[in-house]
């Protein structure tokens, strides 16, 4: 039996809310935020606290001081962590009529996070209906990246950077709010469970025709053992962007910055 899939539309007839025009304008206003950036790059990873925020501060620094004008989206709602990686005070995006004015980092890098919204050391917090308040968070995390997308003036940016939280949620919501998906940095450690779970991410942006930039294995002198960027780069056809030891010095993200813009 053909399943019965209704459509928004007749969910919701008669539509008084006009979400679907909503939308659309949104979508819209993100690509005309957007339209001075010259990439979009998702830092991402199938696997949590593989250090995808190091990464994403450290190559935002080191492409900053290449003189390269670099942003950063920390898209972690829950766990915001850029700005301090930045080394950026609290609480410094200002609010103006025509959208929010990015904090910048003593190197120069353009920075929004909701940490920069957040009383500090606060968690965030939604108002809403306590019961499936999972189902309302996820939803709401949605819509924040929406107006985050379409609110922050990034001005004109050769690389954003969008430090994503793990797993590949947030990476199918912005590559739906993008007017087209963003290239993808991974981020490894050494091992087999790190190698499995960065695969599934690999595919999955991959199957929705996202470039996939290469890969950084992180924490290469640590404990862990392992050969999960080799084995990612080989399986996927692209660049091993570079071994991290631990405590990285800024020329080791300057290398990497180098060959992600097509140097050596
Ligand atoms: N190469 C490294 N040298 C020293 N410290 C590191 C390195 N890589 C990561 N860290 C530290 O390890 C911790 C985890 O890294 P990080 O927060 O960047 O991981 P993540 O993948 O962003 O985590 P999450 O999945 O929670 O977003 C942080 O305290 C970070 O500063
Ligand atoms: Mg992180």
């Amino acid at each position: 039996m053909p399943l019965n899939i209704r459509t928004y539309h007749e969910l919701t007839e008669p539509d008084r809310s006009g979400l679907p025009g909503q939308i659309a304008a949104q979508r819209r206003r993100v690509a005309a935020r957007l339209a001075g950036v010259g990439r979009v790059v998702a830092v991402m990873s199938g696997k949590g606290g593989v250090g995808k925020s190091f990464a994403t501060a450290g190559l935002a620094r080191a492409l900053a001081r290449a003189g390269r004008a670099a942003g950063v989206l920390d898209a972690d709602f829950n766990g915001p962590t850029i700005p301090a990686l930045l080394s950026l005070p609290v609480a410094r995006c200002t609010l103006h009529e025509d959208g929010i004015e990015p904090a910048v980092s003593a190197e120069g890098v353009r920075c929004f996070s909701m940490a920069l919204l957040l009383e500090d050391g606060r968690p965030l917090g939604f108002r809403g209906p306590e019961a499936d308040s999972h189902v309302w968070r996820e939803t709401l995390e949605a819509a924040a990246l929406r107006e985050f997308l379409a609110d922050v003036a990034w001005g004109p940016l050769d690389r954003l950077l969008v430090d994503l939280p793990p797993g590949i949620q947030r990476f199918q919501e912005l590559a739906g709010l993008l007017p087209a998906p963003p290239a993808v940095l991974t981020v490894t450690i050494p091992t087999a469970e790190s190698r499995d779970a960065v695969r599934r991410a690999m595919q999955f942006a991959r199957e929705r025709r996202a470039e996939l930039l290469g890969v950084v294995e992180n924490m290469v002198d640590g404990p862990f053992a392992g050969g999960a960027g080799e084995d990612l780069a080989r399986e996927f056809g692209v660049p091993l962007l570079a071994r991290i030891p631990w405590h990285p010095t800024p020329d080791v993200w300057e290398a990497v910055a180098r060959r992600l813009e097509g140097g050596s």
